[in-house]
């Protein structure tokens, strides 16, 4: 059927980093396969669809949510307009639609831009014709994902009726007056099986069961490998407005060596690139995919000899996916190695559309079944289990199953681009012109099924070989950095306003950027009579990896830091959870012993709070503690003091630089 015959809707995406985008393209193109037509715009052009007047209803929104319950950049404008006081009440009488919301619950506000939009769409006139899901990437997003978008099709088609056949308007949540429960805790069908199975080998109850299996994703690229007469390129993809190369001047270890951990500094020559930075900023550096994992994947994939071909990608004539594009991050006329190394994230974790189309790409009947097994509905636990929570890559599992053979199109069609890492700044140019500071601790993976003893994080692992020949010889080398802004993550310009500052372990990273700041500004300032600081810190050993000991004993000793409170977990015995005589364990317990004068910091002197480092334990733990303390200490219900702490959000008082 021609296109413009096809019942048509809409899909509008929010995205930061491609997710929703990815959903939304998804969703563009499976209604092409159902025999609808969907156009698709980033929330971004909003404008020009006139949503107030749109010729479309059906309305499919896919947004995420970013940092601490931000619109993701390309939705920014579209919530702030819609935010308006002014608007009519009816402005969206004519609109219904369906809203998927991404977010993570390791982070503040769950999916607060999504249910920004959705309940001012709400209030706006605009009706529901199918319950809004709120996926959580902190558990996986496709617990709600999948039962969400297997839901939609039917929803839309009924959507779809009433306006041909138009009846008296219903205020249903859902086309078939069913209430859906669509959000982290619940799916609509039933439970995935859980099983208990290896990576590899299933187990008969679930092999004996009809799979659920996600559709095909069509193959859109097509990969052809030229012989290169020119040298292959092996520098990184720096481009002059994004990314400087700059010389690291020095690498210290913070922590002692027999630190479960290894933190290390290292410090960054920025004095001949246009880098300013302020404290709170963070560092993005781009490393290399490991030289061993990339040769791996070229063995793996039977491409060794042909590393130095330059590859050429063009569209597949008979593609089926409407909004296939080629990956603009891919450099033309890259060489096969530099793409491996440079372009893509060798080492995501395979998502279930991946793992689907592996299926066709090996002729082993029970690596056929398991990979089935792992994309399917019921296997959603073992996928959990097995590969996402154990961090799998492509190269595990391609180890995991010897006979799979994907073509290099499909790395390229799944794979991601590989993205720079970030950093908090750990310095102030005030203290250090030309210099920037960031620390980070070497990660390093458990083995599990599937994984070799060993791994490493792959930027810190990086970083760390990298920076050992100079912590011996001080050589110079290079890393490909810019640096980010975070506005709202910064001192408070008041210098007579109280702050409070969180940060256990690499935490601590922006807080003495702050600290060096605030120094610098005392001893500009004389006469300015400036106001309390606190931090409380958190380690395991006084001895071991207590982070820049002397230089927050330097800032205690000259009045830059009023109050310094340290937390040692381990020289605490264990099971002591708060005050002993050895201290408190976490800084939230240190946090609690000094309740009544963080509250009226806070709270009565019009203080500032900040928080920085694990964003899945240490921050929830830390404001769960905050509400306790508030409501201890100005004596209302737990409601209450959640809502005060959200004033705090609110008014940019509380804030988080927070990672899982
Ligand atoms: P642990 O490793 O002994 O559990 C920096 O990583 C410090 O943060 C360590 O002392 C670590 O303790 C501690 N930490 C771990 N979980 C935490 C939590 N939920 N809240 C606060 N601190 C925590």
């Amino acid at each position: 059927m021609p296109c413009e015959l096809k019942p048509r809707f809409l899909v509008l995406y929010g995205s930061q980093k491609g997710q929703a985008q990815s959903i939304a393209e998804g969703i563009a193109d499976e209604a092409e396969e159902r025999g609808l037509f969907a156009d698709i715009c980033c929330l971004s052009e909003g404008h020009k669809v006139k949503l107030s007047k749109t010729k479309y209803s059906p309305v499919v929104f896919v947004v995420s949510t970013t940092g601490d319950g931000d619109p993701p950049d390309t939705a920014q404008k579209f919530v702030k307009r819609i935010k308006k006081k002014t608007l009519p009440r009816d402005l969206y009488a004519h609109l219904c639609y369906a809203f998927l919301a991404l977010g993570d619950t390791n982070y503040a506000d769950f999916c607060k831009c999504g249910k920004t939009i959705d309940s001012r769409l709400l209030d706006l006139g605009a009706k529901h014709f199918y319950a809004t899901g709120h996926a959580d990437d902190g558990v996986g997003l496709e617990l709600v994902l999948d039962p969400w978008l297997e839901g939609l099709w039917e929803a839309i088609r009924g959507a779809l009726s009433k306006m041909a056949a138009p009846q008296p308007e219903r205020d249903a949540t859902d086309n078939t007056g069913t209430a859906l429960k669509l959000d982290s805790s619940g799916q609509t069908g039933a439970p995935p099986a859980v099983v208990e199975a290896s990576l590899t080998r299933s187990l008969p109850p679930l092999s004996e069961l009809a799979l659920n299996i996600p559709a095909l994703p069509p193959p859109y690229l097509d990969v052809m490998l030229q012989e290169a007469t020119i040298e292959e390129e092996t520098n990184a993809p720096v481009s002059k407005e994004t990314l400087h190369e700059v010389p690291i001047s020095r690498a210290v270890q913070l922590t002692r060596d027999d630190s479960v951990k290894t933190a290390l500094l290292i410090e960054i020559d920025i004095s001949s690139h246009p880098m300013a930075y302020q404290p709170g900023d963070s560092l993005d550096v781009l490393c290399p995919n490991r030289a061993s994992e990339v040769g791996e994947l070229l063995r793996r994939l039977g491409l060794e000899d042909q590393k130095s071909n330059r590859i050429q990608l063009s569209l597949r004539k008979e593609t089926k996916k409407k909004t296939a594009q080629i990956p603009s991050y891919i450099p033309e006329n890259s060489t096969l190695h530099y793409l491996l190394t440079w372009s893509l994230e060798i080492r995501t974790v395979p998502k279930k559309a991946f793992l689907r189309s592996l299926v066709e790409c090996t002729g082993d009947s029970g690596e056929k079944r398991r990979l089935q097994e792992l994309c399917s509905k019921q296997g959603s636990a073992d996928y959990n289990l097995y590969v996402r929570d154990h961090n799998l890559g492509l190269l595990d599992l391609l180890t995991a199953f010897p006979a799979c053979q994907p073509p290099l199109s499909l790395l390229i069609e799944h794979l991601p681009k590989l993205q720079p890492r970030p950093y908090s700044a750990a310095s102030s140019s005030l203290r250090h012109p030309g210099r920037l500071h960031f620390v980070f601790n070497i990660i390093e993976f458990p083995a599990c099924a599937g994984r070799p003893v060993g791994r490493r994080g792959l930027c810190t692992g990086w970083l760390s070989d990298l920076v050992d020949p100079i912590l011996v010889l001080a050589t110079a080398d290079h890393v490909h950095v810019c640096v980010r802004q975070n506005c709202s993550f910064r001192l408070p310009s008041d210098l007579s306003k109280p702050f409070i500052m969180i940060g256990p372990g690499t935490g601590v990273a922006p807080f003495i950027g702050f600290l060096q700041q605030r120094e610098k500004e005392r001893e500009e300032n004389p006469e300015v009579e400036f106001s309390e600081t606190w931090l409380f810190f958190g380690c395991r050993h006084r001895d071991r990896d207590f982070l820049f000991r002397e230089e927050l004993q330097g800032f205690v000793a000259n009045g830059t830091l009023t109050h310094l409170k340290v937390s040692f977990s381990r020289d605490t015995p264990e099971g002591t959870e708060t005050q002993t005589e050895t201290g408190p364990r976490y800084v939230q317990h240190n946090l609690l012993s000094h309740a009544k004068d963080i509250v009226n910091l806070l709270l009565k002197e019009n203080g500032y709070l900040y928080v920085c480092g694990d964003a899945k334990n240490m921050a929830k733990d830390v404001n769960d503690t905050l509400i306790e303390m508030v409501s201890a200490e100005l004596q209302l219900d737990k409601l209450d003091a959640m809502k005060r702490l959200a004033g705090l959000r609110e008014e940019k008082r509380y804030l988080q630089d927070i990672w899982s």
